[in-house]
């Protein structure tokens, strides 16, 4: 870690979100580590503060009670949240039950002024999601605010606690979400008033930090890095040549056949504009990643053979090209680690090609180099305003390493038997929409573990707010539902029947089309900037008795890519793709997924 810089600990007790902690800390211009709730309280020395995180587990029950306590009697102020919270209050003499739960926006009511809550108004929106409450305070301890939920629901209390005396606080809500209205300004409160940190911590300083940390780890060694063209990849790729001198650190651009149409023509384009061209190699290796997916079905399969191939590609690459004594460079960023299950007590809910077991046994060995693994995209795309990159490389939408692979769905023509037609008929009727559910599956995370489940196309509806909320029924009541989608075919579903299909050179290029469509009418409608990401997946699906394939639009807004809404997209454009895409030979229906994350993933697999 620096040590120029002050620093904040913050222990990650699981849950999807505890990163987030970290980079609002940073956010707020003080560095920030992850650490873990069993490690040596030495390790804590330097820290001038410590954040706990939420978790999945229940402190009522005593679940993950044994992480070394010790850490309270740091002397440093200590804050938790939800979890973290309740074992702040149970370790000094206060009591937590299982109940009182809330869930969504809560108003916090505060008792007083706190250095907390400096620069706050006295009722601000908290962001609540938890089973268990505290109840009654330890001898030190007082309520900071209480909660109330909904216009006229009853008060909560001990929503945010606190010991002046200890410097020991707690907030039952979440201050690290966005929809917490202050939370970015109570954790900066926290970092500068409370524990007295100095903001020095900015991109200059993660520029200055990751240069110096490249240089030792690579030693004498040099870099070979995939570069897929994606923001994250070049991003590294800049930081990392700005680390090591001349003739040590070269770049691998491997054409996996699951990219979009000429994009990498255009990549090794874009290399060459921004003056890595020379040091860029290009391989063709669609065959071996076609060979190694065929036959392949299962999604989380399908991954590992993809993120396997891209090693033997790069190791084989690497010894044609007589590069030797490599590291193995990689524009992975903190998501695709925390969705690998890569962190202690986080589920896979994906395994991300650059995180396949291969992979993590060469980061074992330490032959493996990720100056952005601790980042979100956000952060990504300012650290490469900060490098010189231009915006056009930068703001490209976000393309997953897997590509293609993850968006076209393959199938052995079996039908996994979809959930019951009943129950999505009775929550559509009233709005006067019908539903069916698809003989498929597609990958999602619920409550922060991974589903496979099935989505449900919905047809009817005049307008996009009726299937919207007709959509956000059906996943909050269906079981068995992770996605919902409108259908825009301009025929009602029938019947839906899955179709014996691999994945084929013929059908990647369907989709190439069917996406290159895609992306030129969100150009043409200026919609390109301001929708986050828009994947089109295919799935291999006869519609009434016609074509083999469903073409499904994914538009999202995000972030940070752990959450997302669904885009809407202006009737035009729908119309103009309705006419494009069905025209395309082989395709049998086209759909629009209105799916949030969670319970959707953006990927369909
Ligand atoms: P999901 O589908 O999990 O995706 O909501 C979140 C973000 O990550 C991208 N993604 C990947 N990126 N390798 C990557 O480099 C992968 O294996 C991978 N899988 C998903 C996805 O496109 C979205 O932006």
């Amino acid at each position: 870690m620096s040590t120029q810089h002050d620093a904040i600990a913050v222990i990650d007790f699981g849950g999807q979100y505890a990163h987030l902690i970290a980079t609002k800390v940073r956010r707020a211009g003080v560095y920030a580590e992850i650490r873990q709730p069993e490690d040596a309280t030495e390790k804590f020395a330097s820290y001038k503060g410590v954040i706990l995180s939420g978790s999945p587990s229940l402190a009522s029950h005593g679940e993950d009670s044994d992480w070394n306590k010790d850490i309270l009697d740091l002397d440093v102020p200590i804050l938790g949240f939800c979890f973290g919270h309740q074992e702040i209050a149970k370790y000094y003499g206060g009591t937590v039950v299982h109940g009182g739960r809330e869930w969504g926006a809560a108003t916090l009511h505060l008792r007083g002024e706190h250095e907390l809550f400096h620069g706050q108004p006295s009722q601000q929106t908290v962001w609540m999601s938890h089973f268990d409450s505290v109840t009654e305070l330890g001898p030190d301890f007082k309520e900071l605010g209480y909660s109330i939920l909904g216009a006229d629901g009853e008060p909560h209390p001990n929503a945010a606690i606190g010991s002046d005396t200890l410097k020991r606080y707690g907030f039952q809500y979440h201050p690290e979400v966005g929809d917490t209205e202050y939370g970015a300004e109570m954790i900066a409160n926290f970092a500068l008033r409370i524990c007295g940190c100095s903001p020095s911590w900015n991109m200059d300083a993660v520029v200055e930090q990751q240069i110096t940390a490249i240089r030792e780890q690579v030693g004498e060694q040099s870099v070979f890095l995939l570069a897929s063209g994606g923001v994250d990849s070049t991003v590294a790729a800049k930081l990392i040549g700005m680390a090591l001198p001349e003739g040590r650190f070269k770049l691998l651009h491997v054409d996996n056949g699951l990219m979009r149409k000429e994009e990498s023509a255009q990549v090794m384009k874009m290399f060459d504009d921004l003056g890595l061209g020379e040091h860029t190699y290009f391989v063709d290796a669609s065959e071996d990643f076609l060979s190694a997916l065929d036959g392949e079905i299962e999604p989380e399969k399908k991954r590992h053979r993809i993120g396997e191939t891209f090693v033997a590609v790069f190791e084989r690459e690497a010894k044609k090209l007589g590069i030797e004594d490599h590291l193995l460079g990689q524009g992975t960023i903190y998501p695709d680690t925390v969705e690998t299950g890569g962190t202690k007590r986080a589920h896979t809910i994906k395994t991300h090609h650059n995180r396949v077991p291969i992979i993590e046994q060469m980061m074992a060995e330490g032959r493996v180099i990720e100056p952005l693994a601790d980042l979100y995209k956000v952060e990504v795309r300012e650290l490469g305003e900060k490098l010189g990159i231009p915006k056009w490389a930068l703001y490209r939408h976000p393309f997953p390493g897997p590509g293609l692979g993850v968006r076209l769905l393959c199938s052995d023509g079996k039908v996994m038997a979809p959930p019951v037609a009943y129950a999505i008929e009775e929550v559509l009727e009233p709005l006067e929409l019908s539903g069916h559910a698809m003989p498929i599956r597609s990958v999602g995370v619920k409550a922060d573990l991974r589903v496979y489940e099935h989505p449900v196309i919905i047809d009817g509806g005049e307008d996009m707010e009726t299937v919207l909320e007709g959509a956000r029924r059906v996943l909050s009541t269906v079981p068995d539902v992770n996605r919902a989608l409108w259908n825009l075919s301009g025929t009602p579903v029938e019947t839906l029947i899955p179709l014996a299909a691999q994945m084929t050179r013929e059908r990647l290029d369907l989709l190439r089309e069917a996406d290159a469509l895609v992306m030129d009418g969100l150009v043409r409608h200026g919609l390109y900037d301001s929708i986050w990401q828009c994947p089109t997946a295919m799935v291999p699906l006869q519609v009434n008795g016609k074509g083999k394939e469903l073409v499904i639009l994914r538009p999202v807004h995000s972030e940070r890519a752990m959450s997302a809404r669904p885009a809407p997209l202006p009737e035009a454009l729908i119309e103009e793709l309705r006419i494009q895409i069905m025209g395309l030979e082989g395709v049998a229906g086209l759909a629009l997924d209105l799916t949030s994350k969670p319970p959707g993933t953006i990927e369909w697999e």
